[in-house]
């Protein structure tokens, strides 16, 4: 089986805005996860769709989707989000092995809640890129040069921006191959991967890469706030 599992379980510290956390912030009227949500809706190879919520906004996002989405209410399950981003994953991979059981089959097509303008396509190459090879992200080759430093003074080294790239999601994961490995990781190790292809990588699994889109921008800062809106109204 096939699940999405859009990741809101921050509260958008970056963002500066007291009375809501950027996921709930509108543009063009609608709540931003909303918009992410119905991006999720135009593929038809999900089974459900889990969002992963922070503990206190639980109830909000229930009352949005039955605002929103009164038509998918049943496929769309609301899961309490973890203190960082692996565990607001690991809830909803809970949930998912509760509701459906534990199977070699099911795959997980997990995505930022902030990032609204995930298309169709790179959804539906992240499910293709899951069931080939166990794992996908999606990325875009780096547009600025990368330095390294170790002190922030100096450079230590300029990097080939050749081989970097810069990662946004979906991240898709085969679901017993992503537990596995992250069953043997320290709890060191699970501090410091932060993010999910991390787990598979530190444990040299391959992990394929799905080609985004610069306009797959994750909304962080009020700057990318305004960009969004602009994007948005220009029909992106
Ligand atoms: N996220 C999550 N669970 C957490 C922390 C983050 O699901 N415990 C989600 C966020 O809600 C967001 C995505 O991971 O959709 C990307 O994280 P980021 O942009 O860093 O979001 P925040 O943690 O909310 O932002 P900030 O770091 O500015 O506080």
């Amino acid at each position: 089986m096939i699940f999405g599992a859009i990741l809101a379980g921050g509260t958008g510290q970056r963002m500066k805005n007291d009375s809501l956390p950027k996921q709930f912030l509108e543009l063009c009227g609608k709540p931003i996860i909303i918009h992410t949500l119905e991006k999720f809706w135009t593929c038809t190879r999900f089974d459900a769709v889990y969002l992963g919520i922070h503990k206190d906004w639980i109830d909000y996002m229930l009352d949005l989707i039955r605002r929103f989405l009164p038509d998918q209410k049943d496929q769309i399950i609301v899961v309490c989000g973890g203190e960082d981003r692996n565990s607001t994953l690991f809830n909803v991979i809970d949930r998912v092995e509760k509701d459906h059981g534990v199977s070699e089959e099911h795959i997980i097509v997990t995505h930022d809640a902030v990032r609204p303008f995930v298309t169709l396509r790179m959804i539906e190459e992240n499910i293709d890129a899951a069931v080939k090879y166990g794992a996908a992200d999606t990325v875009i080759p780096a547009v600025d040069t990368i330095i390294c430093s170790n002190d922030g003074k100096t450079i230590a080294s300029v990097l080939d921006r050749r081989q970097l790239y810069q990662v946004q999601t979906p991240q898709s994961f085969q679901i017993s191959l992503l537990k596995n490995l992250y069953g043997t990781l320290s709890e060191e190790e699970r501090g410091l991967l932060t993010d999910a292809c991390s787990i598979c990588t530190v444990r040299n699994q391959p992990v394929h890469l799905v080609e985004g889109s610069d306009t797959n921008i994750k909304i962080t800062t009020p700057g990318d706030l305004k960009i969004a809106q602009a994007m948005m109204e220009a029909g992106a």
